[in-house]
């Protein structure tokens, strides 16, 4: 790819003029007249040596004119230095008609590859008992792109939806699920309750725990003593979670229809439930773990991350535990050259954290395992928090935008002469392909604001 090699001409360039570059930013200017790329490499550097970024980007220029590559002769008509230090390439006319009708030949198959790696992308990822949030809307959709863009390039590609279906919030949901509707009723009327059970009522029952906490603080406990026999594999506790769990995928396969998501293998978190103890073990034999207050924490060499809580002090099992499991057993399982995992960014530090330790562990190697991170869906209000019964419910979104799009067909002079399945289909089309749209064309670490009322 000319991009590939541009970047390799600057790359050479600056080892044989000794500069420490890592990566180099090659982007197609907005202004015609600043070329077909641009780098900033010059900038960059004359910041990190303290010179002038316009002589540097001389010399940089120079170096490439006067090596004798092909694509120079062939693919590359000009290099210029454009104030305060940019270097902008252009590339003869010939070139580009000649890519176009490589376009043309190959259609969509243009750009697709042949690759030889393997690579496991996780994305999506909701939290059963809580409705599908639009917060998750975000990682499912990028996480599908790279996915798909990772096939069209040729990697064998396996994805996985690793939904949150363990740990304490559990505990919450399940005490107060007993607590609040099924205390004191007869079997047959529990059952009809758990029939009719939706992923709403469940929602409901998190917030007015929380609700309650503050007036009631003990419940706080109880909480926990429910997740702990839900660990210990109490029948009833268990019964209930699984009610829950089953409620909850109904209701994530609904949203993954209309959105045409498919995700290879759905591995949640509570599949690793029995293969904590092995992980805990691991850490503890390599000298990686230590007791403070009663938890079992691993620090990480000269306080490069905060410590992150392997065992709770009750010794239930963590986040963090779960997820050295689950990359020690992808790790085994399908030998991925690379594991990329997509969620929002207020996770970074975690991935940190467990990125280092399957690192220090011997899991996995670093390098092989990738956070994508991306920015919230913000309401003008803020972020949008479960706990205060703040969300937005995908579902709701998806459907309001599929029916505004059949307003505008219906309204339009083609729209009505479509059949009114064919509307319902270009609707669908239509309002899903907008909400991708919009997620994909902005940056993925930057916020969606939005204003829903
Ligand atoms: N269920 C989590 C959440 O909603 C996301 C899971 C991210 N993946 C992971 N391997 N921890 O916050």
């Amino acid at each position: 790819m000319i991009k590939e090699e541009i970047k390799n001409l600057i790359r050479q360039a600056c080892l044989k003029l000794g500069f420490p570059v890592e990566e180099i930013a090659l982007e197609h200017p907005e202004n015609v007249e600043h070329g077909d790329y641009s780098t900033n490499v010059a900038l960059v550097l004359a910041k990190q040596l303290n010179r002038n970024p316009q002589k540097i980007a001389e010399e940089i220029r120079g170096r490439i004119l006067n090596t004798k590559y092909k694509i120079l002769d062939t693919s590359i008509e000009k290099v210029e230095v454009a104030a305060p230090g940019f270097i902008n390439f252009s590339l003869p006319k010939e070139y580009l008609l000649q890519e176009l009708l490589r376009i043309v030949k190959q259609k969509n198959k243009y750009g697709s590859g042949e690759g030889n790696k393997k690579i496991i992308i996780e994305y999506s990822s909701p939290n059963i008992a809580k409705a599908f949030g639009i917060g998750h809307l975000r990682s499912t959709i990028i996480g599908q792109a790279i996915y798909n863009l990772y096939k069209f390039l040729g990697y064998k590609c396996i994805g996985i939806n690793y939904p949150g279906d363990w740990g304490t919030p559990h505990g919450k949901i399940l005490y107060q699920l007993y607590a609040k509707k099924l205390k004191g009723k007869t079997a047959k009327d529990q059952k009809k309750i758990l029939d009719s059970l939706t992923v709403e009522d469940l929602e409901a029952l998190y917030v007015s725990f929380h609700a309650e906490l503050n007036t009631n603080p003990a419940i706080e406990e109880d909480a926990r003593e429910w997740f702990r026999r839900l660990e210990h594999n109490d029948a009833q506790v268990r019964g209930l979670w699984k009610t829950t769990r089953e409620i909850s995928l109904q209701e994530f396969k609904r949203i993954y229809d209309l959105l045409d998501v498919r995700i290879d293998y759905l591995i949640g978190e509570s599949f690793f439930e029995d293969k904590m103890a092995r992980i805990v073990q691991l850490f503890r034999d390599k000298n990686l773990a230590k007791e403070s207050e009663g938890a079992l924490i691993v620090p990480f060499p000269n306080d490069e991350l905060p410590p992150a809580m392997l065992l709770k002090s009750d010794g239930g099992t963590t986040y963090f535990t779960r997820d050295l499991a689950n990359m020690q057993y992808r790790v085994k399982r399908w030998k991925p050259d690379m594991i990329i995992i997509e969620t929002g960014v207020e996770q970074t530090l975690h991935f940190q954290q467990v990125f280092l330790a399957a690192k220090l562990a011997g899991i996995t190697d670093n390098e092989t395992l990738k956070h994508i991170a991306h920015g919230l869906y913000r309401n003008k209000g803020g972020k949008f928090s479960t706990r205060k019964g703040q969300t937005i419910h995908l579902e709701e979104v998806l459907k309001d935008a599929i029916e505004r799009a059949e307003s505008i067909i219906g309204a339009s002079e083609t729209g009505r002469d479509l059949s009114s399945k064919e509307q319902q289909e270009v609707a669908k089309a239509v309002g899903i392909g907008g909400i991708k749209y919009n997620d994909l064309v902005q940056h993925p670490s930057g916020d969606i604001v939005f204003d829903w009322d």
